[in-house]
């Protein structure tokens, strides 16, 4: 029997820190590839904040190892939503449950703190086990190209969704 000497790593989910950024854009940048910035996600983001309070990072044992950010947005003028994205968690530490763990821990407290919609742009079946559903094509729209059967919302408030129509824009008004 191979008996293990070293000890337990150090898991450490927590809020965005300015010190942060350049080891989240290292990651998102080996994550996504130089596409990313042609995405119509990144587009919205464009000119806001590098983070908001609901943008998480998980560190292991001190190295940065998955990171997600939210981006408040209007819909059709509408306050009170995010959009979730980028996020990435580095190919050696991944299917440990870091992305979908960062994600939880931010929809909780975006709930908290009175958020209604959070919506993205991604892969239904991952996002389906973190209340993501398809938004009903047509209902809400981006500056941009997007896969329609991509665009997922999540109902922070039950019921959320049926409120929310029409384009979306970066909310600058928001708090950074
Ligand atoms: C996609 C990504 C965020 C997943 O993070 P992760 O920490 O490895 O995933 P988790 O541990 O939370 O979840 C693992 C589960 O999700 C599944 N999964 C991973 N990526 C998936 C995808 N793109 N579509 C569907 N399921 C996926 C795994 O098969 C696994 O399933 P299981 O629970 O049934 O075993 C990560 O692989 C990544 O950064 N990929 C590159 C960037 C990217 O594509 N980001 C956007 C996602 S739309």
């Amino acid at each position: 029997m191979v008996v293990s000497t070293q000890p337990p790593s150090e898991i450490t989910v927590r809020a965005v820190a300015p010190g942060d950024v350049a080891q989240i854009r290292s990651l998102n940048a080996r994550a996504f590839g130089p596409g990313r910035f042609a995405r119509t996600a990144y587009r919205i983001r464009e000119g806001t904040g590098d983070f908001s309070p609901f943008c998480r990072v998980c560190v292991i044992d001190g190295q940065l190892v998955a990171a997600v950010r939210f981006t408040p947005i209007r819909i059709g003028g509408r306050n009170g939503a995010l959009l979730l994205g980028p996020l990435a968690v580095d190919p050696a530490f991944a299917n440990r449950g870091h992305g979908r763990g960062l994600v939880a821990d931010a929809l909780r407290d975006a709930r908290e703190a009175g958020i209604a919609l959070v919506v993205l742009v991604g892969d239904e079946p991952y996002y389906t086990k973190l209340g993501f559903r398809r938004v009903p094509q047509g209902q809400i729209t981006l500056p941009g190209p997007v896969d329609t059967g991509r665009l997922l919302a999540a109902e922070l408030v039950e019921g959320a969704l049926a409120n929310y129509g029409g384009i979306v824009s970066a909310n600058l008004g928001a708090p950074p």
